[in-house]
């Protein structure tokens, strides 16, 4: 019944979306939902690279029948095994009880762990292939882009790349799957976005994949969330190279928490200060308000980062700290940092500022301001010091 888009010749899209799910990994927003990629070759063998979240299985399975059209499944290449793309495995395995299941030996021992399946698997290594009949997949592993075990799979027939989490999104596929089917910019801000929560940790090795993949010729990357890429591949690779080099746009990100005003009039202080010296890209996050997942879309994505913080309980605002520890998780580099706060009896948050600071090896820019209880002049012209400061230093890093 279902018609499957053929993205090539004998290579359908077989893949859902997810409109229902409020939290991708139960943590990060998803107010677009996401799209589990799967695709599946017609050929001498019939072959099926990933499969999607088991929320889905049925209609997934029902995709693959219909696309099948009475044939049988010969092989399965799982290219990743978190379970958003590995959830079906199971399923599948016992509608299609021959289906050889290829990986490496680290998706395999996570194959026992998840599922308990250890036969009829097919063991590959770095450069090894597989002949479908007239296309021959060669399987090029690209570990920690996310898990471990992720490779990704190579028809050079096509010249199609099956990037498993790689040149991902968040957000659904509205009817088109192919980029040139519909308007990408919707999706430009949310790659960054699933970039910085998912894959941010891991900016080297994506990397090292990315050297990997400039020896390939590539005209489709088939990616396993989000838009098949094919007239702005240039553009995917690009945001996941200036990703993970911690490559940064002249702009500044405000991080702040307050509990009556008095850390949040020094933040408008800071950022009116910004303005008036030429940042036009102000990103303000009362932590409170944004989410964990927004606030590290902007650090990866700004080169500036003034965060103010009352002193709680003797330490930093809790909110703050779990925020810095989202930032500090992910090993992002080469930031210019600020920082203010305020107290009522005891400051302590500043210093605390300054310690992370000192973690993450960022160069800190301006004198961090602490305020006892309401912002006073002295403190309200610390604020506009701190901010023109760092104006500058962006300004001056831009033009060099
Ligand atoms: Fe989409 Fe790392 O799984």
């Amino acid at each position: 019944m279902y018609k499957q888009k053929e993205i090539a010749t004998n290579v359908f899209y077989v893949g859902v979306n997810d409109r229902q799910k409020a939290l991708f990994e139960n943590l990060w927003p998803l107010p677009y939902g996401v799209s589990y990629n799967a695709y599946l070759l017609i050929d001498r063998e019939t072959v099926l690279v990933d499969t999607v979240d088991v929320c889905y299985s049925d209609i997934f399975l029902r995709k693959i029948a219909g696309a099948l059209n009475g044939r049988t499944l010969d092989y399965l290449v799982v290219n990743h095994m978190e379970p958003d793309h590995s959830g079906s495995i199971r399923l599948l395995r016992q509608q299609y009880p021959g289906v050889k299941i290829v990986g490496n030996a680290k998706t395999h021992a996570m194959l026992g762990g998840f599922h308990g399946i250890t036969d009829g698997l097919v063991e590959v290594k770095e450069g090894g292939t597989l002949s479908t009949g007239s296309r021959t997949l060669s399987f090029h592993m690209a570990p920690m882009v996310h898990w471990p075990e992720v490779m990704f799979t190579y028809d050079a027939e096509d010249k199609i790349l099956f990037s498993a989490d790689a040149f991902g999104t968040y957000g659904t596929l509205d009817g088109g799957i192919i980029d040139t089917e519909m308007n990408v910019e919707r999706f430009h801000e949310e790659m960054i976005r699933y970039y910085s929560n998912i894959v941010g940790k891991y900016g080297g090795p994506v990397q090292k994949a990315l050297q990997k993949l400039s020896a390939l010729d590539i005209r489709t990357i088939c990616s396993t969330h989000g838009p098949v890429w094919r007239e702005h591949i240039g553009r995917a690779v690009s945001v996941y190279d200036r990703l993970s080099r911690y490559e940064a746009e002249p702009g500044v990100v405000i991080l702040y928490g307050s509990m009556y005003g008095n850390t949040e009039q020094m933040a408008e202080a800071v950022a009116a200060s910004l303005a008036e010296n030429g940042i036009r890209d102000i990103i303000f996050h009362n932590v409170s308000k944004s989410h964990a997942s927004y606030i590290l879309k902007d650090v990866f994505r700004y080169r500036g980062l003034i965060v103010g913080s009352p002193t709680y309980s003797g330490q930093l605002f809790p909110e703050i700290e779990s925020a810095l520890s989202k930032i500090e998780v992910r090993e992002v580099k080469n930031r210019l940092f600020g920082c203010f706060g305020s107290f009522t009896w005891a400051g302590v948050a500043v210093k605390r500022l300054a310690e992370f600071a000192e973690r993450m090896k960022w160069e800190t820019v301006g004198v961090p301001v602490e305020q006892k209880q309401s912002l006073s002049a002295a403190n309200y012209a610390g604020c506009l010091a701190l901010g023109q400061a760092m104006a500058e230093k962006i300004k001056e890093q831009s033009t060099n």
